[in-house]
This record gives structure tokens, sequence and C-alpha cells, in this order.
């Protein structure tokens, strides 16, 4: 059956149909489409970060913690520009697409606050609760992306997009440290306090 099929693409001269990536042209626009939407949606959730971020550090109780906020706020900055950059290489427009995910992650940030207390170590955990579940969205998108723009021989856009990818990643494993060699023990006897 294999077989068959193969024969059947070389009879209809399958290499002439073929882009440089080696994916047939009608199934690459359509891969093509789907990854330009995706980008539209990461854009939007990249510009929602912009301004849910500065809200995040401000609610911090913890000062490292506020650095780590402001420093993810500038690379989420160059994540934007980045993805700018990327539109224009695939000859676009920037366009932003709702991201339904990143509003309901920033929710959650949100209630969190809402529900803990300012000032306390506990408040600091669950806005690293909030930010690490942000960042692991980021990381299987970006991810997911750059593995699709090398499928669909964008070389340079995938390498734009591995090196936000990489900031994605070391922000996560900050965020795992602070909570490590810090705050879950200030949060723990927070707890032990109010007993
Ligand atoms: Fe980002
Ligand atoms: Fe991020």
């Amino acid at each position: 059956m294999e077989k068959a099929t193969k024969k059947n693409t070389q009879e209809k001269g399958g290499n002439a149909t073929k882009s440089k990536a080696g994916v047939p042209e009608e199934a690459r626009s359509l891969l093509l489409k789907f990854f330009t939407d995706e980008i539209k949606d990461i854009y939007w959730a990249e510009k929602h970060l912009t301004k849910a971020l500065p809200k995040m550090k401000t609610a911090a109780t913890s000062e490292e913690l506020q650095l780590a906020f402001q420093t993810h706020l500038e690379q989420t900055g160059q994540h934007v520009q980045r993805l700018e950059k990327i539109f224009g290489l695939l000859d676009q427009k920037a366009q932003a697409k709702k991201c339904d995910a990143m509003e309901g992650l920033i929710k959650e940030g949100e209630s969190i606050v809402d529900d803990t207390d300012e000032g306390t170590a506990t408040r600091d955990v669950g806005l690293i609760f909030a930010a690490q579940k942000v960042e692991h969205y980021e990381i299987a998108t970006y991810g997911g992306l750059s593995q699709l723009a090398t499928t669909l021989g964008l070389d340079e856009i995938a390498g734009i997009l591995g090196e936000t990818l990489a900031e994605e990643k070391e922000t996560d494993e900050l965020l795992s440290e602070i909570a490590e060699s810090n705050i879950n023990y200030e949060a723990a006897e927070e707890e032990e306090k109010t007993k």
C-alpha cells in the first residue's frame, strides 16, 4: 500500500511540486497558514504579558522576585519585537489574534493576588506558580513553532524562535530557584504563625 502511494506520487512528478523543505506545496501552504495563525496568537499573548508583568512585579514582596519580573518584562518586550521581525520575514503585517489560554492564565494570576495578603511570602509563592504556568505555556508554544519553522524550511525564523524559547526556559528555571531557595520556606513559616 505504502509502495503504491509512493509510486503514484512519483508518476505525478512529485519532486517538481515539492518545496525546498521537502514538504508538498499544498500541504506546505496549509501548514504555513496554521503556523502564521499561531504566530498571531503568541503575538497577542506576549503583548498581553507586557501589561501583566508590571502588575505582578508590584504585587511581589521579595526583591529577588520583583527583579525577576522586571528582567522578564524587558525580555518580553524583545519577544514582541522578534515576532514583528518574523511577520516581516513572512511578508505579513504584524497582527495579534486573541489567545484565550494566555488570557485565562493571567486571570488566574490576578485571582491569586486577590486571594492572598499583601506583603506575604504566600502571595509570592502564588505569583511564582502563576508565572511558571505562563512560562510553560510559552515554552510549549515556542518549542512547537520552532520545530514547525524547521519543517517548513524557514530556518532564520526557527533560529529567532529558538532564542526566545531559550529565554523562556531560563526564566522558568530562575523562578524555580527563587521558590526553592527562599520563598517556599518563608511561606511555610507564615502558615505556622497563623496557626
Ligand atoms: Fe515571552
Ligand atoms: Fe515568558
